[in-house]
C-alpha cells in the first residue's frame, strides 16, 4: 500500500510561524507519520521536512540529504563550529532562495523513531539540514535571514503566498 501524502504548508499559515512542543512518546501513530513526512519529502523532493510544515506543531523533523532517512525528534545542537554560505530552499516559501551564512559543522543530540537517544556530528549540506530545520520547530523561516536587496527581491512573492493562503 503506498503511504498517503501529507499536505504541505505554505508561507502565511500559522502553523510555520508558533514554537512546537516537545515530542513525548513514540507509538505506532507517530510512526506512521513519520513515514508519510518521509514520502511528502521525497516527492516534493525536498531534503528535510519538520513538523510544522505538516501542520503538526511538535519538534521533530526528517531528513534525507541521499545516504537514507533520519527521523529526528526533540533535537538539540551541542555543538556549532566555523561559518559556511549556502544556498538555502525551503518548501514552504516556494521559488525563493537564499544564501545564508550557518556554522558548517554542528552536533545534534535527538531521539530516533525507536525511541533511542543519539548523537549525530554532520557537517556541509548534513548541517545545513540540520539547523534549518530545527529553526522550523522554533517559528523560524529562511526569509528571516535575508538581507535588505533580498528582501526587497521576494517582497512580492511573499505577498503573494501569504494572499494564497488567506484566500
Ligand atoms: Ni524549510
Amino acid at each position: 500500500m503506498d503511504t498517503a501524502l501529507l499536505k504541505i504548508r505554505i508561507y502565511g499559515d500559522p502553523c510555520l510561524r508558533r514554537k512546537s512542543k516537545p515530542l513525548k512518546d513514540v507509538g505506532p501513530g507517530e510512526r506512521m507519520l513519520f513515514k508519510a513526512m518521509i514520502a511528502t519529502m521525497r516527492q516534493a523532493k525536498g531534503v528535510g521536512l519538520a513538523a510544522p510544515q505538516v501542520g503538526i506543531n511538535q519538534r521533530f523533523f526528517v531528513m534525507d540529504i541521499g545516504d537514507g532517512p533520519v527521523v529526528v525528534i526533540n533535537p538539540r545542537v551541542t555543538k556549532k563550529a566555523g561559518l559556511c554560505i549556502l544556498e538555502e530552499g525551503c518548501l514552504s516559501i516556494p521559488e525563493v532562495t537564499l544564501e545564508i551564512e550557518r556554522p558548517q559543522k554542528v552536533t545534534v543530540c535527538f531521539m530516533n523513531e525507536d525511541g533511542k537517544l543519539m548523537e549525530m556530528a554532520c557537517d556541509d549540506l548534513a548541517a545545513r539540514v540540520v539547523l534549518h530545520e530545527t529553526d522550523h520547530l522554533n517559528g523560524k523561516l529562511i526569509v528571516d535571514y535575508a538581507k535588505h536587496s533580498d528582501k526587497v527581491k521576494f517582497k512580492d512573492q511573499l505577498k503573494a503566498l501569504e494572499a494564497r493562503y488567506n484566500k
